[in-house]
C-alpha cells in the first residue's frame, strides 16, 4: 500500500431531470458523467431530486445515463431520493381538494414511490439477490487499505397542507435512525471513513431576515438534530446533501456539511471529496473545463 493512496468521490445533486425529452439537461449530464469517468473517481454520489416530476419512468432516464457510462454498479454509484423524486405536488393538491385531508394516503404515496425508486436503483442499493432494498442504506466499500462507508437515509417528509405545504420539508424517521445506531451497524462501520447522506439541508439560508425565516420553514429539515445525533454516534466525518440549491461547504453543530448545489442550475459544477489512507480529507468544487 502506498502511504499516499487516496479515494475520490464525486458529488452531484438536484439534477431535476424532466424525462427523456429533457435533451439539454441530458446532454449536460452526459458531459458531466464523461468527465467523472475520465478523471477516474472511485465513486459517485447523487443526493436526491434526481428527477423533477416524481414520475418513476423518469428515473429510468437517469439509470440509463449511469449505465451508459459504466456507473450503474453498487461499487460505483450511490443515490438517494429527494422530495421531487417522491412527492408530486399537483397530485397532492388534487387529492387534498377532492377528499378530506387523508394522512394515510399521503404517507402511502411516498412509501410506494420510495419502493419504486428502490426497485429501479436496486443494483446501487444491494447486490444480495434475496435482500430487501431500501433505506436507510449502509454501504461499506473497500479501496485497498481505505474502507469507505456511506450511510444514507430518505429524508422526504410526506406532503401535508398544514405541516409540509410545499412538500419540501425534511424528516428522518425515528425508526430509520434507531436502525442506524444499533450496534451491528456501529460495529460494521468500525475502521471506515463514514459519510452521511441525506437530501435535506441542515442549513437553509441562515440569516435573520424575516423573508428568509419564512422560507426556512417550508424547506426545513424538521428533526435535523436527531439526524446529526445519529451521524455522530456513527462517527460520520462529513454529511453530503442537496435540496437547497446552493454549492456550499460549512460546519454546523460540530459536523462538516457539503451541499452539492444543483446540477440543473449549475451543470458545470460538481463536488469532489478526496480521502487519504490516514483519514484526512479535502473537499473542493470543480468546474468542467
Ligand atoms: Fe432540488
Ligand atoms: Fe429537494
Amino acid at each position: 500500500m502506498s502511504v499516499d493512496q487516496k479515494v475520490t468521490v464525486a458529488h452531484l445533486s438536484d439534477l431535476h431531470i424532466v424525462g427523456k425529452n429533457d435533451r439539454r439537461q441530458l446532454d449536460r449530464l452526459d458531459r458531466m458523467l464523461d468527465e467523472i469517468v475520465r478523471k477516474g473517481y472511485d465513486h459517485l454520489v447523487m443526493t436526491g431530486d434526481l428527477i423533477d416530476t416524481a414520475s418513476p419512468d423518469d428515473w429510468l432516464v437517469v439509470r440509463d445515463a449511469l449505465s451508459k457510462h459504466g456507473l450503474f454498479e453498487l461499487g460505483r454509484t450511490t443515490v438517494l431520493p429527494g422530495n421531487h423524486d417522491l412527492i408530486h405536488l399537483e397530485e397532492e393538491l388534487r387529492f387534498y381538494h377532492a377528499l378530506n385531508p387523508d394522512d394515510s394516503g399521503r404517507k402511502r404515496r411516498v412509501t410506494e414511490r420510495l419502493q419504486k425508486f428502490c426497485t429501479v436503483f436496486r443494483p446501487l442499493i444491494t447486490d444480495d439477490g434475496d435482500a430487501d432494498a431500501g433505506f436507510p442504506l449502509v454501504k461499506v466499500l473497500r479501496f485497498g487499505e481505505i474502507k469507505l462507508a456511506f450511510v444514507a437515509i430518505s429524508s422526504v417528509l410526506p406532503w401535508s397542507g398544514s405541516d409540509n405545504p410545499l412538500g419540501a420539508r425534511g424528516y428522518a424517521s425515528p425508526g430509520a435512525l434507531r436502525a442506524l445506531v444499533a450496534s451491528p451497524v456501529v460495529d460494521a462501520l468500525a475502521g471506515s471513513f463514514v459519510i452521511g447522506l441525506c437530501h435535506h439541508a441542515y442549513r437553509v439560508y441562515g440569516t435573520d431576515a424575516l423573508v428568509d425565516q419564512a422560507f426556512d420553514w417550508t424547506m426545513q429539515f424538521k428533526n435535523r438534530e436527531e439526524f446529526i445525533g445519529a451521524m455522530k454516534i456513527l462517527r460520520a466525518r462529513l454529511v453530503m446533501h442537496g435540496h437547497f440549491h446552493r454549492f456550499q461547504a460549512y460546519q454546523a453543530d460540530g459536523l462538516n456539511f457539503i451541499n452539492g448545489g444543483s446540477f440543473r442550475y449549475g451543470p458545470e459544477r460538481y463536488g469532489e471529496v478526496s480521502i487519504g489512507s490516514d483519514g484526512t480529507w479535502e473537499h473542493q468544487f470543480l468546474t468542467l473545463q
